[in-house]
């Protein structure tokens, strides 16, 4: 059996050929590549990423039903920014959540690949950007494609927030965060970034995007509301 790895957000999928679109991210089979044999045994000796190891030893069925459990978890959508060189970055991330109030702290899984991640790393800043529920151009726009290949902000109004980190007009919220290095965790695949709110607002009480919602409602041409 091969294993396909989404090249958007890391999703591991076992069988002959990549699903039609990712069950994580939604993005299309051409996204996704055939992980080698020899890179496979790679992954599953790496401390930390159980998913190779799972793919492999769990029973399709079993795989299903854990995986339907798992997107019963409920996720907003937000634009995480960084700074690097005074050249901005940023990605869709629905990995985000606030872990402390007192101080206030926000907690985020970042894929090691990706260029948002090496920003942060070398900045020790970042921004998250919350959605509206018409954010679907944002996701498209920051989801994607890496900054490694395109300049993201082109044609993007944003302002460099009071911590130089990216803080898009087009969004309901926003935060500006300082990473607390002594509690980020290397988490395999992924970093987990735990990050200190320094600074933030809310812009409007439009309702954010969840992730169930942007599923719901992605393939949808701009500007068409969903039915219902
Ligand atoms: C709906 C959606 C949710 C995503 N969630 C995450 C996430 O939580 N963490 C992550 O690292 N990448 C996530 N991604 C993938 C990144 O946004 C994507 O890989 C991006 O192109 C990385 O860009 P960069 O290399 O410029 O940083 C998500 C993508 C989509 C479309």
């Amino acid at each position: 059996m091969k294993v396909w790895r989404c090249t958007v957000c890391g999703w591991l999928h076992e069988g002959e050929s990549p699903p039609d679109h990712c069950p994580r991210c939604g993005a299309p089979a051409e996204k996704f590549e055939l992980v080698e044999p020899s890179e496979y045994a790679g992954l599953m000796e790496e401390d930390g990423v159980a998913a190779a190891a799972e793919v492999k030893e769990m029973a399709a069925e079993d795989k299903k039903r854990i995986e339907a459990a798992l997107f019963s978890i409920s996720y907003g959508l937000y634009i995480v920014g960084s700074v690097k060189d005074g050249r901005p970055n940023a990605q869709v991330c629905n990995t985000v959540f606030q872990i402390t109030s007192a101080p206030a702290r926000i907690a985020l899984g970042i894929n090691k690949s990706n260029l948002t991640n090496e920003y942060i790393k070398s900045s020790g800043v970042l921004s998250v950007c919350t959605l509206g529920r018409d954010g679907h151009d944002m996701v498209r726009k920051f989801g994607f494609k890496s900054g490694r290949e395109i300049n993201k902000f082109e044609n993007v109004k944003y302002s460099p927030g009071k911590m130089g980190v990216p803080v898009l007009d087009d969004c309901i919220s926003y935060l500006e965060c300082r990473v607390v290095p002594d509690l980020t965790v290397d988490a395999g695949t992924h970093t987990l970034f735990v990050a200190e709110v320094l600074e933030g607002a809310a812009r409007s009480k439009d309702e954010p995007m969840t992730y169930a919602y942007y599923r719901e409602t992605r393939s949808r041409p701009a500007g068409q509301k969903p039915k219902g």
